[in-house]
């Protein structure tokens, strides 16, 4: 079995306040569709979930304005398109955070800034916006491992080990950051579906069992085997202590033109599962990091009808853009 998995990589930049960790769902704002509710009725939506985080690809001040005082803890991203000037640019740098941070913090409890949005996984100077196909997303992404399978094999590709992984993962241990990865059990079973088993990737319990014999670990679901691939990876790099976040992750609800997989029902399935798996007490951790706790942000808030890429990119969401929910989810799992 050949899998190929869905991890382009997101840098953290900081934490603010600590960073606590709340193992409850959060939910990606996302906002490509020119028909989406307002940011009031949208905030309004991610209290009725009960996430437990939002997270926005860019820096939107009214949806920033919109979260105040609501006690949410707020992600925000540093836009592609300027990493390269505020590297090199202090000055700019501080403006930055002076603007998009100071400005609304504390009243929105901005928590995490995130530099960049998958920009390992694409080519250089394709903005992300030109980028999120999904089976382009797969390919590129795919280049950043010489191995993923079995997981406690995968290590990153030589040549961007050591250019670009380990002075990033350097950073993060020395800060105590996360890693943020996206994760996309739907994309490697898309890929392959004929030798990857669709409940398998739904993390529907009791389906079917991997073991990874050289270390002796059980895996009962794509997620897991995918998040240890990654650990696997960064202890192989010489950082086995790193926390990973999970910084997407979803299920298309349609749009599957010869992917019956995307489909609402499995859409419910397994963003229901990712968060009963995740908000486990005791914690549950993956099968190599038991007991680890792991933030999510499930992807995305809306269906987005002006998202590039296969019909399946713009059926992400928990809600229509006239904000019926798609199905019934509560991102607290607290509720059955
Ligand atoms: C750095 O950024 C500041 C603020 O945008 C700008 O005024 C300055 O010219 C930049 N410096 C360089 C060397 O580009
Ligand atoms: C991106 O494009 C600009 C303008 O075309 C160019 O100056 C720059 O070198 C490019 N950067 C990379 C990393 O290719
Ligand atoms: C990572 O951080 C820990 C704790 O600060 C430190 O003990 C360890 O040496 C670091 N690892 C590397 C490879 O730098
Ligand atoms: C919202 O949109 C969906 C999908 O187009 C539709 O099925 C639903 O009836 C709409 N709800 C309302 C209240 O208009
Ligand atoms: C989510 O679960 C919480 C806790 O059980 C409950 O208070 C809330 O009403 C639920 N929300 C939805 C939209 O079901």
């Amino acid at each position: 079995m050949d899998l190929i998995f869905l991890i382009p990589f997101s840098c953290l930049l900081f934490t603010l306040s600590g960073a606590a960790i709340d193992p409850t769902s959060g939910v990606c704002y996302g906002q490509l569709g020119n028909n989406l509710p307002s940011p009031s009725k949208s905030v309004e939506l991610i209290k009725s979930l009960k996430a437990g985080r939002v997270k926005l690809d860019n820096v939107n001040p009214k949806i920033l304005t919109a979260l105040s005082n609501t006690n949410i803890p707020v992600t925000i991203t540093v836009p592609n398109k300027i990493i390269t000037a505020i590297a090199s640019n202090q000055t700019l740098a501080d403006e930055w955070v002076t603007s998009n941070v100071a400005r609304f913090y504390p009243k929105t409890k901005i928590q995490t800034v995130l530099v960049g949005k998958q920009v390992l996984s694409q080519p250089d100077n394709v903005t992300w916006f030109n980028l999120v196909p999904a089976m382009y997303r797969i390919r590129k992404s795919h280049g950043l491992f010489e191995h993923f399978y079995p997981p406690s094999s995968a290590n990153f590709r030589s040549n961007v080990a050591n250019t670009v992984i380990k002075p990033l993962l350097h950073f993060i241990n020395h800060t105590k950051s996360f890693f943020f990865v996206d994760v996309y059990p739907y994309y490697a079973w898309a890929s392959d579906p004929k030798n990857i088993d669709l409940n398998y990737a739904l993390l529907e319990a009791n389906t079917k069992w991997y073991l990874d014999e050289p270390v002796g670990l059980f895996f009962t679901n794509l997620l897991e085997q995918m998040l240890d691939a990654v650990y696997f990876a960064m202890k192989g790099a010489g950082y086995p202590d790193i926390r990973l976040s999970i910084s997407e992750t979803g299920w298309p609800n349609g749009g599957g033109v010869d992917q019956s997989g995307a489909n609402i029902h499995n859409a419910a399935v397994y963003n229901k599962n990712v968060i009963k798996i995740l908000t486990e007490i005791p914690l549950r951790g993956t099968p190599y990091k038991p007991f680890v706790a792991l933030t999510s942000f499930i992807s995305a808030l809306y269906n987005e009808n002006q998202k590039p890429g296969p019909e399946t990119e713009r059926h992400f969401g928990l809600f229509y853009p006239n904000g019926t929910s798609i199905y019934p989810i509560n991102l607290s799992g607290k509720s059955t």
